[in-house]
């Protein structure tokens, strides 16, 4: 034991647990065993190999040295917040106070730091991607949740009302992270009635105390329903430009440009253009990360300066998008082919699978080969790396294995 590691520091496990999971299922397969890996958080073709969108790497390829070596500026580079907004919200005018991230991990991190005190709570849907809890837990703010809906069922108004309320009383403040659209953990999104009715109870409750309502988009790009997102998107749009609540979004360039390990993202509030809030950002990122990495703010500024590349990317990610939903297609029907009912995925990289004791079915499957991440209210299930072939072997032994014994 490092005596020299503070107390409150000690007793970490020594992996994160999905990478843990992803070992296992690694040195399960190097021991000649056949493997189902569905824990991958990276989108994967079918011979098993990472996706790296052809279009990116062309652009990555272009840039000079002096579009890579020199500092970006410390809240990144103004053009590039810009375009990475408009990317999602093209009639915005500008980035509003904004400040580039490492990916969206950053952003969420920053949110913490300048929306809550310590001790102080920030609210999540239940279930969420699970290292939420670690950056929260980084930052010395607890989690509290309330329940994403299930599968063709509404939001549930009353909790969430009741969540939000309780924050407001206690804390006096509300910090909601929302995964919205293409859900990590379900892989499903609010239904606009769904929408309408949450926003109504932000408005609400910030009639009360200040709201920030953060959209999470690491999965945008990545759907079954390019024009229900783009409605969602709107929604959300009107809600921030009514000024009522905060809105803003943590973006970022690891999935939707295959640039996981670029490190490069941000933080956004489109409709604010307060200084003391930019400052905030500011001091944040210096006192962090100093500055983001150049490269990819350069890449995107070239992807927002070239129409062609824009068509090509999203022929790319639209392509994506299908694989993945043959992926879905093909789970759900083998596990409705087993009696259960199929996960209707709408985006993202997962789906999750309601299953009673969690932990003790992921140890089943694992013993059969089969690798999930298993959570509260399931089992995650990566579609990004489980192919649309191995669904029947996924769903039969799943249902095999996991009954409650
Ligand atoms: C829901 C969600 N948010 C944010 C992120 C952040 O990813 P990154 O920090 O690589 O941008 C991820 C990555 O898996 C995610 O699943």
């Amino acid at each position: 034991m490092t005596e020299q590691l503070i107390p409150s520091r000690r007793g970490f496990p020594s992996d994160d647990p999905i990478f843990a999971l992803n070992a296992e299922a690694q040195a399960f397969k190097a021991a000649g065993g056949s493997v189902l890996n569905a824990t991958v958080g990276a989108l994967l073709d079918d011979a098993g190999q990472l996706v790296v969108l052809e279009t990116v790497m062309d652009l990555w390829r272009e840039l000079t040295p002096l579009e890579v070596a020199p500092y970006a500026p410390i809240a990144g580079d103004p053009a590039y917040l810009k375009a990475l907004v408009q990317r999602h919200w093209p009639a915005a005018a500008g980035a509003g106070a904004a400040c580039a991230t490492p990916g969206g991990s950053g952003a969420l991190g920053l949110s913490l730091r300048n929306f809550l005190e310590r001790g102080q709570s920030v609210l999540t849907t239940a279930p969420y991607w699970g290292p939420y809890a670690t950056l929260a837990a980084e930052n010395g703010v607890a989690v509290a949740t309330a329940p994403w809906p299930g599968a063709g069922e509404p939001l549930d108004a009353t909790t969430w009302d009741a969540a939000l309320r309780a924050l407001m009383r206690t804390q006096g403040r509300v910090l909601l992270w929302l995964n919205d659209p293409c859900h990590n953990p379900t892989g499903r999104s609010l239904a606009a009635a769904d929408r309408a009715v949450l926003s109504g109870l932000l408005r609400d409750v910030a009639a009360l105390g200040p709201v920030t309502l953060l959209l999470d988009f690491a999965y945008l790009d990545y759907t079954r329903e390019p024009a229900a997102v783009a409605e969602a998107l709107a929604d959300y749009a009107a809600l921030g430009a009514q000024g009522t609540v905060l809105v803003g979004a943590c973006m970022s360039l690891s999935k939707s440009m295959t640039l996981y390990g670029a490190r490069a993202g941000a933080i956004a509030f489109p409709w604010s253009d307060d200084p003391t809030l930019q400052a905030a950002l500011t001091q944040s990122c210096r006192g962090t990360w100093s500055n983001c990495a150049k490269a990819p703010q350069s890449l995107l500024l070239r992807l927002a300066r070239e129409g062609k590349a824009q068509v090509r990317l999203s022929a790319e990610h639209r392509h994506w998008s299908e694989v993945l939903a043959s992926r879905a297609l093909a789970l759900d029907a083998a596990l409705e082919a087993n009696g259960r009912d199929g996960l209707r995925w709408q985006g993202g990289f997962f789906v999750t699978v309601a299953t009673p004791e969690p932990e003790a079915v992921c140890g089943r499957l694992k013993a059969e080969g089969v690798f999930t991440v298993p959570l509260q209210e399931g089992l995650r299930v990566g579609l990004c790396g489980l192919r649309a072939a191995d669904a029947p072997r996924f769903a039969e032994t799943l249902c095999r294995v996991g009954s409650t014994r």
